[in-house]
């Protein structure tokens, strides 16, 4: 059908091929760009956030720290166990990860998770008033429900100061003071 299309229109067989290099540019570009940023570390088990929100688990039931200071924390075996002792995988052939997740619950072993965001010890970070202000997760991780393990994003010192400025006038001096982030 293309073939004989582009037969009768050989403009269209140009437009074609700019269009083949140009998506395959865009994903070397995407691979080569995005993979320093983006890529996520190994980690221990398999977890796929993605099939976790799409089943309707809420961030606050796996990280529920946010709500009342600094550290979110991560979910204990025990936590992933209250659903696996009777959850099965839509996939079959995602069974030996669940098989290997109550491997590790068996060796009452906690699980190492490697940590994805590293904030410099030098600076003050409170998930707390960030909730409280309804503040998206997505805003600082990026969307999680299309992401397997997190990745890491890059929390510079620009992209906290940028959303600080559109705060409330009356907020902004100090949201914006060396001092609300560095002691
Ligand atoms: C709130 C219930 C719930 C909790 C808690 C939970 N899971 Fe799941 N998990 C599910 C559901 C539902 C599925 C099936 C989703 C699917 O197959 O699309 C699933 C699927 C999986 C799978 C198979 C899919 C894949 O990616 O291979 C693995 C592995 C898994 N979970 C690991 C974990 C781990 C590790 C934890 C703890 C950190 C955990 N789960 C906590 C509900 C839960
Ligand atoms: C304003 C930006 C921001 C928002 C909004 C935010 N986070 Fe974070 N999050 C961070 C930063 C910065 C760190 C690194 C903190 C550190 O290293 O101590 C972090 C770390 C984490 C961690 C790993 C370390 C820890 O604290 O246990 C998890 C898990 C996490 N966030 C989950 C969430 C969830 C879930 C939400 C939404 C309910 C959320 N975050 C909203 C900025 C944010
Ligand atoms: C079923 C439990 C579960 C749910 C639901 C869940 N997470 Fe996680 N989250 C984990 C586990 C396990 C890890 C450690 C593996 C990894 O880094 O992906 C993790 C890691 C993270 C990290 C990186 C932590 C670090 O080391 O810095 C962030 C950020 C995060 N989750 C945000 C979210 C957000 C935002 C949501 C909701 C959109 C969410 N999570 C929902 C279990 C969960
Ligand atoms: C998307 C917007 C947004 C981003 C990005 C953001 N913040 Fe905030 N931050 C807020 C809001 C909203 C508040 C609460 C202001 C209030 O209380 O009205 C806040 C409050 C704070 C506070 C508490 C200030 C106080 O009242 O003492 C600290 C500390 C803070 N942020 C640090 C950070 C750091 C560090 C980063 C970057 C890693 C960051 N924030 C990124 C919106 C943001
Ligand atoms: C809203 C939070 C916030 C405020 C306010 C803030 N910083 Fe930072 N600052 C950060 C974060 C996050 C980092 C670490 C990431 C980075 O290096 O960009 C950082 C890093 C730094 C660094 C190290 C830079 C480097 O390249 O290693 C210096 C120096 C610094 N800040 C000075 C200041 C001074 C001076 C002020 C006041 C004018 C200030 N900061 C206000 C969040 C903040």
């Amino acid at each position: 059908m293309i073939i004989s299309l582009v037969r009768q229109h050989p403009r269209l067989a140009l437009a074609l091929g700019l269009v083949g290099v140009l998506v395959a540019s865009g994903v070397v570009l995407g691979i080569f760009f995005g993979s320093r940023a983006l890529a996520a570390p190994p980690q221990p088990l398999v977890f796929q956030h993605s099939k976790h929100i799409a089943a309707g688990a809420n961030c606050l039931f796996c990280h529920p720290g946010v709500q009342t200071g600094a550290v979110a924390g991560l979910p204990s075996l025990a936590k992933c166990m209250g659903c696996h002792v009777a959850v099965q995988p839509k996939d079959p052939r995602d069974q030996p990860d669940i098989d290997r997740l109550i491997k590790q619950w068996g060796s009452r072993q906690p699980i190492q998770w490697v940590k994805v965001f590293e904030k410099p010890d030098f600076v003050h970070f409170n998930h707390r008033p960030h909730i409280a202000k309804g503040v998206a997760c997505e805003s600082c991780h990026g969307d999680l429900s299309q992401m397997g393990y997190a990745k890491p994003y890059n929390l510079n010192m620009g992209f906290c100061l940028d959303c600080h400025k559109k705060q409330a006038p009356e907020k902004v001096a100090r949201l914006i003071d060396c001092a609300t982030c560095h002691y």
